[in-house]
């Protein structure tokens, strides 16, 4: 099995994959053999109920956590087998992460969090503060460079947190619930935001979500039910 982008488009592959997690005596079985094919630029959402395992899912996809079985390519790159710092290299460069909750790291301004993942690419400080400004520019949050997380609303945040992902151009987007602690207004914004960037980027985007509607914004759904995923 050899998926690259040029000869079918899939950008982000699965198959068979199973995850345990071992809780005391106890053997959680969350994945039983989940099977994806996400191809160039297309939307994609992910639902279930809580606890279904959406999170672990998208831990596995975004090479961040290892599964018990099966396979993960990403951009054409067999993730299974890859060392810690060449799973990071492919993390840096194929993809964008938005996590549950933010996860913006605390001690640095909105514009040092976006550059961070472009510094690590070998990015200059300047270019990448450059980068890092335009992609802000593009979620709304020109005037909010130098604020902390903590001196950010909720959803200035979660638009930080965007663009983080954003920043470095990535083939896939995985972003886990990205509007589940806004309000009704800047969940809208967010979603019409993310939408935006995937027509002029062409990114694929793979979003788990609670809500309906963000779905149905979506090329199409899938559920997470007993450990397989199914068109809903
Ligand atoms: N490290 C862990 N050790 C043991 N069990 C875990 C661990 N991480 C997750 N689980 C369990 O695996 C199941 C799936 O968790 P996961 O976070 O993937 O769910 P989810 O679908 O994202 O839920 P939510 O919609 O609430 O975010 C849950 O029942 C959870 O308790
Ligand atoms: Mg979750």
């Amino acid at each position: 099995m050899n998926y690259t982008f040029s000869d079918n488009k899939a950008v982000l592959v699965c198959k068979g994959l199973e995850r345990n997690y071992q809780l005391g005596p106890e053997k959680l079985k969350i994945l039983r053999g989940v099977d994806l094919n996400v191809v160039e630029g297309e939307r994609l959402a992910i639902m279930g109920a809580s606890g279904a395992g959406k999170t672990t899912l998208l831990n596995l996809l975004g090479a961040l956590d290892e599964p018990d079985a099966g396979e993960v390519w990403i951009a054409g790159t067999k993730v299974n087998g890859l060392s810690e710092s060449a799973r990071a290299d492919l993390r840096n460069r194929a993809l964008g992460f938005v996590f549950q909750f933010h996860h913006l790291l605390p001690e640095f301004s909105a514009l040092e969090n976006v550059a961070m993942p472009l510094w690590l690419r070998g990015q200059s400080r300047k270019q990448a503060a450059e980068q890092a400004k335009a992609v802000l520019d593009r979620v709304g949050m020109s005037a909010r460079f130098e604020h902390k997380p903590a001196e950010l609303s909720g959803g200035e945040r979660q638009r930080v947190a965007i663009a983080r992902a954003l920043a470095g151009e990535p083939r896939v987007l995985l972003m886990d619930e990205p509007t589940g602690n806004l309000d009704r207004d800047n969940a809208k914004r967010v979603i019409d935001l993310i939408e935006q960037l995937n027509q002029q980027t062409g990114s694929a985007l793979v979003v788990v979500t609670h809500d309906q509607e963000i779905a149905n914004h979506m090329d199409r759904q899938l559920q997470l039910t007993e450990g397989r995923l199914q068109s809903s």
